[in-house]
């Protein structure tokens, strides 16, 4: 792709303002030489203001989302994009969310512009599992664990049973709960027809991926490596 293109693409500006750039001699190799408009450069060795450029087309992202941020550009209030450089929210691809996690909900959420890549984790073939913990606002009964595991748990106005799910009792109102599908509010909705009311929850694990090293608030770039966890 033309170095125009590439930049006006990840969202550095318009392909005017970037051919301005290119003149200018902000966009430079990693030895310091300047590049014209049809260099063909590697993406990792090219430095627009003397840093090295956002990530290709492919990228997935990781976040650790705090409580009180929405994935839903529809809704008002805070939005997850703003806690990444505004550059993203004009990339071309657009990064959307893969699945979702509601406003109250915290912990992690992918982040991606590759829709086969998306699909793919979000598809019920895939059966990626996803791990929650969850504090409760009463004590378990101790019926939990084989209702969610039976796969015949049906939540009200759906039509299929729920996917058998595992969960992990902690503490008489902490558990760890495993899902392997990503219905409407499914956490808060298992624990509600049991009686109980989820208080907090938080997203820790997408297959074997997981928060390790990423702060609340903050993100990172997905390895290969990273991403093959996933489906591990
Ligand atoms: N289940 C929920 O209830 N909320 C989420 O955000 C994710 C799963």
């Amino acid at each position: 792709m033309r170095l125009v293109k590439l930049l006006a693409n990840l969202g550095y500006g318009s392909r005017k303002e970037m051919q301005l750039a290119i003149r200018n001699g902000w966009v430079t190799d990693k030895y310091g030489n300047r590049l014209k408009a049809d260099s063909r450069t590697a993406h990792e060795d090219i430095l627009f203001d003397d840093e090295p450029l956002d990530p290709a087309q492919g990228v997935v992202i990781l976040m650790n989302k705090p409580v009180g941020y929405t994935c839903s550009a529809k809704n008002q209030g805070r939005l997850v994009y703003d806690l990444l450089p505004d550059r993203f929210r004009v990339r071309k691809p657009a990064l959307s969310t893969i699945g979702r996690l509601d406003k109250e909900t915290s912990g992690l959420l992918l982040f991606t512009d590759d829709g086969t890549f998306l699909h793919r984790v979000i598809s019920p073939k895939s059966e990626v599992p996803k791990v929650y913990d969850v504090s409760l606002d009463r004590p378990m009964t101790g019926t939990e664990t084989d209702l969610f595991a039976s796969g015949e748990m049906m939540l009200e106005s759906e039509e299929k049973p729920l996917k058998p799910a595992e969960l992990e009792v902690i503490e008489e109102r902490a558990a760890r709960l495993t899902l392997h599908e990503g219905r409407y509010h499914q956490v808060r909705r298992m624990f509600a027809a049991t009686g109980n009311h989820v208080t907090e929850l938080k997203r820790s694990r997408i297959g074997s991926l997981g928060l390790e090293g990423v702060d609340e608030g903050s993100w990172k770039v997905v390895s290969e490596e990273e991403k093959a966890l996933i489906f591990s």
